[in-house]
């Protein structure tokens, strides 16, 4: 029986790291900007919080290569797994090693990294979400980086995917599995728009918000178009209860591939995504 549920929790876990991989497609050169835009040193050596299934982990050593090294570390072993399978694959196998342990108290000395990366992890919701406080987090990241170096976080800020639906979008947008990792009662300090304020609190310098777009446009590829589709369902195949039955029927109309009116068929389909960089530089005499 427990055998039984090990299998289909694996299996789980690979459809899901499949599926990972597959999101990761739409946001490649959001992300690729973000790190460009950092100008991180080749040769230096980096920290990837929240690494997930590594894919930001690998982009990260490519940009510090042929010398640097990132470490990726998350707490869940299970998605670590694929991140070594994922690094094993690629060139970079050599400049990347993971670990599975709790940002919030990381395993690492005081300066160990000229820079930290976080993306998508430091959420904070009126249940603690991952991160439990932000300000101590953040202060915890700028512990383990040299002064001089950076702290930098990013979200999957924004998204526009129905064109032409933009009530019915919004309405989406409102039910509960979309608002994730917010959640309803949440401190508008916990916004992720709030960053700068967390990073000026934990004394970093030279603080700067960057919001970067990337654009879907007719004709898609197969891949993009698959990756589109599975993200409606991951936003909001699960909403039915949370909205009107018109609403649903509007939904599976335009969201569901084997509708005669399914919206990636349209001709002039256009949409994008964003994702915002907040940075700042750790100073020389960092503050308790
Ligand atoms: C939404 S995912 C983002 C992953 C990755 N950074 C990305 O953008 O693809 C958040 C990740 O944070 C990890 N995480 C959550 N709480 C954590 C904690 N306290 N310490 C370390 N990792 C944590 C989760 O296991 C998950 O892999």
């Amino acid at each position: 029986m427990e055998t039984k549920k090990n299998a289909s929790k694996e299996h789980d876990l690979d459809a899901y790291v499949r599926m990972l991989s597959l999101a990761d497609l739409l946001r490649e050169p959001v992300i690729l900007s973000a790190i460009r835009m950092l100008k991180l040193p080749s040769g230096s050596r980096g920290l990837d919080v929240g690494c997930r299934a590594g894919h930001h982990t690998l982009r990260l050593a490519k940009a510090v290569a042929p010398a640097g090294h990132v470490s990726g570390l998350d707490l869940s072993p299970e998605l670590l797994v694929h991140a070594r399978e994922l690094a094993n694959k690629s060139r970079f196998s050599e400049h990347v090693s993971f670990q599975d342990w709790d940002m919030n108290k990381l395993p690492f000395d005081d300066n160990s990294f000229d820079w930290v990366w976080s993306a998508d992890t430091i959420w904070i919701g009126p249940k603690g979400c991952s991160a439990g406080a932000s300000l101590p987090l953040i202060k915890e990241l700028t512990r383990v980086v040299k002064p001089g170096g950076c702290v930098a976080i990013l979200f999957w800020s924004s998204q526009k995917l129905l064109p032409g639906f933009p009530l019915l979008e919004a309405r989406l947008n409102t039910t509960s599995p979309a608002i994730a990792p917010f959640t309803r009662g949440m401190k508008p300090n916990f916004h992720f728009l709030c960053t700068r304020g967390w990073l000026r609190d934990a004394y970093l310098e030279n603080l700067v918000g960057h919001t970067f777009v990337t654009d879907f446009q007719a004709p898609l590829s197969d891949d993009i178009r698959s990756a589109l589709t599975a993200l409606f369902q991951s936003f909001w195949g699960n909403a039915q209860s949370e909205v009107t039955p018109e609403d649903w029927a509007e939904f599976e109309r335009i969201c569901q591939p084997e509708s005669p009116d399914f919206i990636l068929n349209r001709l002039d389909y256009s949409a994008f995504l964003t994702y915002s960089l907040f940075h700042g530089k750790v100073v020389k005499e960092k503050n308790d």
